[in-house]
């Protein structure tokens, strides 16, 4: 079974201002499609903290999956895609210009999350934007492409056979 793993970026969140709803959605749609949900972090809008926590999951062999919510935005504290280069050794720009592509139909401000996503070691790290709504609509789009880059990544398949 796939491992994943959630971190959630919010300041409000973090300070128990604000509940996390996202993480919750990502976790329900992750098992929908057969992941195991290893741990799900929330953590503040700071760059350091949530680039450790992505390195150790990856450095750690802790899940081939880690899906983000929040800090995609133009706020002054948005970090997540900074932080995800940070750690990242390998960039995976299709990923999030499909999710800003498919989301124009839903809203033309999807052009404004600079979301990433990109590779460390065998772990493909994702982030997705805050809302539960715009998650819910980001990741049950590409979820079903992700477990064959999960499978070439973890040597488990070698071909890129076309569907
Ligand atoms: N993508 C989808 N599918 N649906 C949405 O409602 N909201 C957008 C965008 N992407 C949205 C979306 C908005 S309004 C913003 S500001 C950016 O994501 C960044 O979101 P974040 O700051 O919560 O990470």
């Amino acid at each position: 079974m796939k491992r994943a793993a959630i971190i959630t970026s919010s300041d409000s969140g973090y300070r128990g201002e604000r509940e996390d709803l996202s993480g919750p959605v990502i976790r329900e749609i992750l098992e929908a499609n057969g992941y195991s949900v290893v741990s799900a972090i929330l953590l503040p809008d700071d760059r350091q903290m949530l680039s450790d926590a992505m390195a150790e999951i990856a450095d750690q062999n802790k899940a081939e999956l880690i899906v983000t919510t929040g800090g995609t935005g133009f706020s002054p504290r948005d970090c997540m895609p900074e932080a995800t280069k940070a750690v990242t050794e390998r960039d995976v720009p299709g990923i999030p210009e499909a999710m800003r592509a498919y989301s124009a139909q839903f809203t033309k401000r999807a052009m404004l999350s600079r979301a990433a996503a990109g590779i460390r070691k065998r772990t493909l790290i994702v982030n997705l934007p805050g809302s539960p709504k715009a998650v819910r609509e980001c990741l049950e789009f590409i979820i079903s492409e992700l477990e064959h880059g999960i499978e070439i990544l973890t040597g488990e398949a070698s071909n890129c056979a076309r569907k």
